[in-house]
């Protein structure tokens, strides 16, 4: 009986904490439902998991794009418990990031890398040490001659390192995805570190395959579990878990890479961007407010490091598997390029103005390949006023620039890859508004010129050179994503190139 009469008040005293945690919980859940109640209108979250059962967690952007044609071009939505509005649509994306671009310049959360970087360095940080980051690397960038003849020399230079790597090949099937990192990678190496790396360094070939293997998580299904449910995630074991390590090992390279400058600088004499930062926290030394500091020039350093790597050979890697599936386009640039450049010399920029179809198809390239198709999540840097409601300061914003990318009322044919997307009836060069593969506004990427350039050079080079030869059926080449997340990865491929 006594036994019996403790289990009932066991039970009972479990029941009643059980009722008060969940009124707790619905209490918090609903008061901040008020706080939001100025957003826009959406599909109905529930209590702690947000709108997560109304999305495929594995195709979390295409999720959103379709809830987009329920609910309009600006929509809340809820990321667990953490209020979003989505943006879909060229002409919203304008009025956001360009019209209003200082209020939506705020860095919204990606929990996968601010476990690591803490609010610091470029990409995810905010307010005026981002913009005085951002400003000293654009400034330092320039003085190291982007946009110059310099790295101009640089990107042509390493086209001809890949293309001497592509002929050791001698036409037999292989894997472009290392090569076309090192090519990319070793142009900003060069910028940020003063030198590039030889294609069989072994450390080099580790700290690619990190930024890969991270670019790769963050996109995968583990990667959109940790965007929507940070908390949680945080302590459930997983291969997400390894972006933190990834993280930590990158910063540890670079730490190293940090040190060897310092010990060999000649103030008078910068040789790259570490050089500089070490000269510029100097300069500050005494300014207690000062946003130069070892920690932020690690963190910023891996950012470009990462920013500079992956999505240049990425866009050249879904580039080449494209132009395998419409040989016909592949046809038209050979064509292009032995009529303006000829084979005894290296394309250069120059180039570029005499080979509008060549320019096409890059920027056809990048719309399809889209390969970061919801930017970095934004968020307003104070209350706003936008299309009739009041989006509260912090606020997150999902700006899917993919939708601008893909937007039927800019691009006639958008499901396709069609170059033609950029040429007008007489076969010229046409601007669209609508390409945002670089974003837009005050958080546009920072390396758009370089990559500009770097994807013209490396491209026409690979092309002076070679014939692509896939190893199936030109109709049989899937040229979807393998998986959307942070980025688009195109699937993994082999390929043949015949030198010509
Ligand atoms: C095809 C190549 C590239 C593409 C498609 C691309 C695209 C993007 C996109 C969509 C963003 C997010 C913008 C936003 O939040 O609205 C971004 C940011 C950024 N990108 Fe790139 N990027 C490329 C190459 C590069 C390169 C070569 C660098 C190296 C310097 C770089 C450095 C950065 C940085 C530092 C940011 C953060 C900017 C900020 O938060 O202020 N990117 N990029």
């Amino acid at each position: 009986m006594e036994l019996f009469l403790s289990r009932i008040d066991f039970g009972g005293v479990f029941g009643i904490l059980l009722a008060m945690v969940v009124s707790c919980l619905l209490f918090l859940h609903f008061s901040s439902r008020k706080k939001f109640r100025t957003l826009p209108p959406g599909p109905t979250p529930l209590p702690f998991i947000g709108n997560m059962h109304q999305v495929d967690i594995k195709e979390l952007i295409n999720s959103l794009k379709e809830l987009s044609k329920t609910y309009g071009p600006m929509y809340t939505f809820h990321l667990g418990s953490r209020p979003c509005v989505v943006l879909s649509g060229y002409q919203v994306l304008k009025e956001a990031l360009i019209d209003k671009a200082e209020e939506f310049s705020g860095r919204g959360d990606f929990p996968a890398v601010q476990m690591w970087s803490k609010g610091n360095g470029i990409v995810y940080g905010t307010g005026e040490r981002w913009r005085q980051l951002r400003r000293f690397a654009i400034s330092t960038f320039k003085n190291f001659g982007m946009g110059k003849r310099s790295i101009e020399e640089r990107i042509k230079e390493e086209a001809q390192f890949l293309v001497a790597e592509f002929h050791k090949t001698e036409g037999k099937p292989f894997d472009p995805t290392f090569f076309l990192s090192c090519a990319g990678s070793n142009i900003i190496c060069t910028l940020v570190f003063g030198d590039r790396f030889e294609y069989t360094d072994k450390k080099f070939l580790m700290l690619l395959d990190l930024i890969n293997s991270n670019w790769k998580l963050m996109s995968s299904t583990w990667g959109q579990m940790l965007f929507s449910f940070p908390e949680i995630m945080k302590y459930v074991p997983g291969p997400h878990r390894q972006i933190y390590k990834n993280y930590l090992k990158l910063a540890r390279f670079v730490g190293e890479r940090l040190e060897m400058n310092r010990q060999t600088l000649d103030v008078n004499n910068p040789r790259d961007f570490i050089d500089c930062f070490l000269i510029k926290i100097q300069q500050e030394k005494n300014n207690l407010d000062t946003h130069f500091n070892e920690d932020t020039m690690l963190k910023t350093t891996v950012n470009l490091f990462f920013a500079g790597t992956e999505t240049v050979s990425s866009t050249l890697r879904y580039g080449l598997r494209i132009l395998m599936r419409h040989p016909e386009v592949e046809e038209k640039l050979h064509e292009e390029i032995d009529r303006v450049i000829r084979v005894n010399r290296s394309p250069c920029m120059e180039d570029r103005s005499r080979m509008p179809y060549t320019d096409a198809v890059i920027h056809e390239i990048q719309r399809y390949a889209d390969i970061v198709p919801m930017a970095v999540p934004h968020t307003v840097t104070r209350d706003v006023e936008f299309r009739g409601y009041t989006l509260p300061k912090d606020l997150n914003i999902i700006p899917l620039i993919c939708t601008s990318q893909f937007d039927p009322t800019h691009f006639k044919n958008p499901t396709s890859f069609d170059p033609t997307h950029f040429l007008d009836e007489s076969g010229r060069f046409k601007k669209n508004d609508a390409f945002m593969a670089f974003s837009a506004g005050k958080r546009v990427c920072l390396g758009e010129s370089l990559a500009v350039m770097e994807l013209f050079i490396f491209l026409t080079t690979i092309l002076q050179n070679f014939k692509l030869k896939p190893l199936m059926k030109p109709e049989d080449i899937d040229i979807t994503p393998e998986s959307t997340g942070l980025g688009s990865i195109p699937r993994p491929y082999q390929f043949c190139l015949i030198a010509r």
